[in-house]
């Protein structure tokens, strides 16, 4: 089993694969599962888990899937640990461990993450059942006074001091500040706060002597908020993601793997081909996890028999994008 940080990054940056995000909180699972009219249990959450899991193909685009601490310690219908099932492929686990977001005092209305107490501790049982790496997702709402100077400092101090006791425990983080697409903001506002909040990150890991060789950097893309009336096209998109992440993000990162946050399955992916058009300093690449599990999900709808239906179509979804993870995606069909 793959232990050193040095290895575990370079599996994780292989050119052409991606990360599989499953690490859906049980709050926000049933939100999935509510669109399928499905229950969310225990045993539910399982066999979920374990039809992505077990997705004929799934390690020739794949090459890590983020996991929520539920799912880490379930074992799959034949007993095997559902972990042990992505290590018997070639697949790295990974553990969420924020414990999601709380009101930030002081602030415009704004969330900071918690979880940074007894994180050590955690982490040694994390690693014992089987995680090789870790994520924690910062977010910023985006408006003409948001994000504050406060949720941008205190957001960066406490990614960058997960990401030092993650490197600490053996596990390369996944550093996750998520600008959220929620708003009316257009490309140019989303592009100065994306700039703002990856100056800070990049700071913060610095002062807190992260090893940059040894972390995924999982940034949300610079694109128009969702309700901003004049929606850039998906050149600007690229380009503007690509001018900010190379004035702010050192070569020494080895890979920038992207939340999808909210676009279409198709734009996600044609976003990235896009961006992979040209030469970069780092593997740019994909960690989605509405995008690559939705039109799975629908397919699926909580029923046995459609299982091989559900798993080809996840597969399809992240074959696309590990084509556009090397700008190879031709397009498709569907638009959706
Ligand atoms: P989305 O791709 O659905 O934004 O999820 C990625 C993720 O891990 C959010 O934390």
């Amino acid at each position: 089993m793959m232990s050193d940080l040095n290895s575990i990054a370079q599996h994780l940056a292989q050119r052409g694969k991606g990360i599989l995000a499953a690490d859906e909180s049980t709050g926000t699972i049933k939100k999935r599962f509510d669109t399928i009219k499905l229950e969310s249990t225990e045993s539910s959450r399982r066999d979920y888990r374990e039809i992505l899991f077990t997705a004929p193909n799934l390690k020739d685009y794949v090459c890590g899937v983020i996991l929520f601490e539920e799912t880490l310690g379930q074992n799959a219908a034949d007993g095997t640990p559902l972990s042990e099932i992505l290590h018997n492929q070639g697949i790295l686990p990974g553990i969420k461990v924020d414990k999601g977001l709380i009101p930030l005092v002081n602030s415009k209305d704004e969330k900071i993450t918690q979880g940074l107490d007894g994180l050590p501790e955690r982490f040694e049982k994390y690693y014992k059942q089987g995680a090789r790496f870790a994520k924690w997702r910062a977010v910023y709402d985006v408006d003409a006074k948001r994000p504050s100077m406060i949720a941008i400092h205190s957001a960066a101090e406490n990614l960058a001091r997960y990401a030092a006791i993650t490197q600490n425990a053996g596990m390369v983080p996944i550093v996750e500040p998520e600008v959220l697409i929620n708003g009316s903001h257009d490309l140019a506002r989303c592009e100065e706060v994306t700039e703002r909040v990856l100056r800070a990150v990049f700071r913060a890991l610095a002062i807190h002597k992260v090893t940059l060789e040894h972390i995924v950097l999982k940034p949300s893309m610079v694109i128009s908020g969702d309700n901003c009336p004049n929606q850039a096209s998906a050149e600007e998109v690229a380009e503007a993601t690509v001018r900010v992440l190379k004035r702010c993000v050192p070569s020494a990162v080895p890979t920038i793997n992207f939340l999808s946050g909210g676009q279409t399955p198709v734009q996600a992916t044609e976003h990235l081909n896009l961006m992979n058009k040209q030469q970069l300093p780092w593997n740019l690449s994909f960690s989605y996890g509405r995008a690559l599990q939705e039109p799975c999900l629908k397919a699926w709808a909580g029923n046995a028999a459609n299982t091989k239906e559900a798993q080809e179509i996840l597969t399809e979804r992240c074959r696309l994008n590990a084509l556009a993870a090397k700008g190879e995606y031709q397009g498709e069909e569907t638009t959706v």
